[in-house]
């Protein structure tokens, strides 16, 4: 079953927005297979954002998603990747249309309220990086 890595950011968080968005993807279809409320330590940050590491925004970057708890999530399903991405809006809340998460919730690039894995190989590396394999669930195959 496809994963992906979703994380709801210390905009989000501080906001009251966790359950809004836990709500739509759960709404979708998709299975919620692990979360945890946590602070983000520079050295997580930096690795998690690595790809970024030459942009001028780099540190505002890391600045920001140390600055108060996110809620990291993994959810799994059917095409969740590319879905869940459309459902997050354009990466600029500007550009996000009305409906998605960024669209409805955010207004600067900066703070834009989710982040989400862009590909198969980042979701393998996302996951692996903010959870243990045994903090991940398995559902009943009975339901
Ligand atoms: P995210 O999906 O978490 O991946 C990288 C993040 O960099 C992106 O969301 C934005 O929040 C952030 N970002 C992109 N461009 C800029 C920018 N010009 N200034 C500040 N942050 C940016």
């Amino acid at each position: 079953m496809e994963k992906t890595f979703l994380m709801v950011k210390p905009d989000g968080v501080q906001r009251g927005l966790i359950g809004d968005i836990v709500s739509r993807f759960e709404k979708k279809g998709f299975q919620l297979v692990g979360a945890k409320l946590m602070s983000i330590s520079n050295e997580l940050a930096e690795e998690h954002y690595g790809e970024h590491k030459e942009r001028p925004f780099f540190g505002e970057l890391v600045d920001f998603i140390t600055s108060g708890p996110v809620f990291a999530m993994v959810w799994q399903g059917e095409n969740v990747i590319t879905t869940a991405r459309g459902m997050m809006g354009a990466t600029n809340p500007k550009d996000a249309a009305l409906g998605t998460i960024r669209g409805d919730f955010g207004l600067t690039v900066g703070k834009n309220i989710i982040h989400g894995s862009d590909s198969a190989e980042s979701a393998v590396r996302e996951i692996g990086l903010f959870f243990k394999e045994e903090e991940l669930v398995e559902y009943s195959k009975l339901m």
